[in-house]
């Protein structure tokens, strides 16, 4: 295979932004697995273009936005024909033009583009291939097909090439936590315009948790009421401050319905995370009836503090239990996606010992500890089987933090493995399906150089004696991290994908939120993406500088530059 370069097609893109004029290589991020560049180009400026009827509608869709922008850009149109038996005379050969083609043979999420000085043939066996297919003819391009302004000086070639190409992994995802700082419906979708562009698809939207509670939920109006908004913030590093100004906000259903299907136009699944049964101590200031006996501090509120709260749901008492279906349910009911994240991390179980409740559901399930699983870590491996067959009931699979492996889990969980890969190597070796988020390469909201004074405060800073970070999680090491390089051959099935998290606790601004996503979520892209074999650090780097970063400048969006 040749190096996965496209050379100066798109200089003239470059050219139109003010960008040095020398060449440039460009490549194509996530570098797709087979990419042989031949001879010449294809004029795209006011090309004809055809879809297979037998492609759905939201693909069709898909390639009229591509052509209505297109016409827009290089101030000619396009016009979009969906004529019977395209297939066939696309086989022929006879045909000038770009074509869109449904073809069984390629791979989920995959495609095929075959480009000659005549034609452009697209062929995907789904949404999100021609979804892919398309945005990798953005990116060769001038950048200007990303803008509204006409162009029209611009050289709208792309050059001729073969590419084959599928993604690595099924589940391609982001974290976004919205509790510890809210980020608006608008911010939401900038992030998943991003996102689609380099061929993501999940976001694991982190909606609920002890500072904030960020969904609204019909049965429970004081969820959001009360839940969503805390009386301050403790102010950078200083655990025992707090800035005394109201903080808060919610996503009504409607805004959620139009961020799905905001997201699922851009072939992206949103997976909503209620986080049960620690990180809950918005839900408690709510509902204080869910609380445990004797918890302390009282009365409850929504913390203005970040850290891990000792105070937890009363998980032994059965209307806790009723509140937590009720909430799954109106979340299952809203995501059409298959997986409902339920959290399961960092829960303090000190307040089962003592609670009455907790202890008569342990001793009525006949529950004991052994070794290091205590009888009150069975009482959560009971709460996740609940909830798990629960969200079976309603056709829902869930995904939970690695803490749910401690004890027991029922099969057909899937584990998200956090405290480093430990968890999610175990978890695939006994049979459960996983997706790799470390924080030892994929915990975004870590600082991005060892040179604390340099960077934002972050949570490295809070935890660092000094100035210099030992780990910082560089652009560099997001982008070298393999997600199955710890993972024997017979376990690797189970490795379903790989997510960056941004915990939001010490980042307030939506510029702050861009710097700290920007450029790893590239480095993501590619590590989710792409095969080994085709990743290069060096060639990665030049492309953003050359390409991507200046895409993202277009967006408005607050980048870290790159390193010398
Ligand atoms: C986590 O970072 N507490 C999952």
């Amino acid at each position: 295979m040749k190096k996965i370069l496209i050379m100066a097609a798109l200089l003239a893109s470059l050219d139109c932004l003010g960008c040095a004029a020398k060449p440039a290589e460009i490549r194509i991020v996530p570098a797709p697995e087979n990419l042989e560049t031949g001879k010449g180009t294809l004029n795209l400026r006011g090309i004809s273009i055809n879809c297979d009827p037998a492609l759905d509608m939201p693909s069709i869709r898909a390639v009229r936005q591509f052509a209505d922008r297109l016409s827009l850009v290089s101030g000619r149109t396009s016009s979009v024909a969906t004529p019977i038996g395209l297939a066939r005379v696309v086989e022929n050969g006879k045909f000038k033009g770009l074509f869109f083609i449904k073809d069984a043979s390629v791979a989920p999420e995959g495609y095929r583009i075959s480009v000659t000085p005549r034609s452009a043939i697209v062929r995907a066996s789904s949404f999100n291939g021609v979804l892919y297919a398309l945005q990798t003819l953005r990116q060769m391009l001038p950048l200007s097909i990303y803008g509204t302004k006409p162009d029209t000086d611009a050289k709208w070639n792309i050059p001729c090439c073969e590419i084959s190409d599928t993604p690595r992994f099924a589940y391609r995802g982001l974290m976004l936590d919205c509790c510890r700082h809210f980020w608006s419906v608008d911010e939401v979708k900038k992030v998943l315009d991003v996102m689609a562009i380099y061929k993501l698809n999940r976001l694991h939207w982190h909606l609920s948790d002890d500072q904030g509670w960020r969904i609204e939920i019909d049965k429970y109006p004081r969820l959001t009421e009360v839940g969503a908004f805390r009386n301050g913030t403790m102010i950078g590093g200083d655990w025992e401050s707090n800035d005394g100004i109201r903080y808060g906000g919610y996503y009504t259903k409607d805004q959620i319905r139009d961020v799905i299907a905001y997201a699922a136009e851009r072939g992206i699944t949103i997976v909503p995370e209620i986080d049960l049964p620690g990180h809950m101590q918005a839900a408690l200031t709510s509902y204080p009836e869910l609380g445990c006996a004797g918890s302390q501090p009282q009365p409850y509120e929504v913390w203005t503090r970040w850290g891990v709260s000792r105070q937890v749901l009363n998980v032994g008492k059965e209307s806790t239990m009723k509140f937590l279906e009720d909430v799954l349910g109106e979340v299952a009911d809203l995501f059409p996606g298959e997986y409902i994240h339920i959290g399961g991390d960092e829960c303090p179980r000190d307040e089962w010992k003592t609670d009455p409740d907790c202890q008569a559901k342990i001793a009525e399930l006949g529950l004991t500890g052994e070794g290091d699983i205590s009888a009150e870590s069975r009482l959560q491996n009971y709460v996740t089987a609940r909830m798990q067959k629960f969200l079976a009931s309603k056709g829902k699979k869930i995904i939970g933090w690695d803490e749910i492996l401690e004890g027991e889990l029922s099969p057909g969980a899937t584990v998200m493995s956090w405290r480093g890969t430990a968890g999610g190597i175990k978890a695939a070796s006994m049979g459960y399906d996983v997706i790799m988020a470390p924080t030892t390469y994929c915990y975004i909201d870590y600082v991005q150089s060892s040179d604390l004074t340099a960077e934002p405060f972050s949570i490295t800073h809070q935890w660092t004696k000094g100035d210099v970070a030992e780990r910082p999680i560089s652009l560099e090491r997001v982008y070298g991290y393999d997600p199955l390089a710890e993972i024997p051959a017979g376990d690797q099935s189970h490795i379903l994908g790989v997510q960056c998290n941004l915990w939001t606790e010490y980042i307030a601004t939506p510029e702050h939120l861009e710097y700290m996503l920007f450029p790893r979520l590239m480095a993501l892209s590619e590590i989710s993406w792409s095969k080994p074999e085709n990743k290069d650090f060096d060639a990665f780097k030049g492309g953003l500088a050359a390409r991507q970063l200046p895409l993202l400048d277009m967006f408005g969006i607050n980048y870290r530059k790159l390193d010398q």
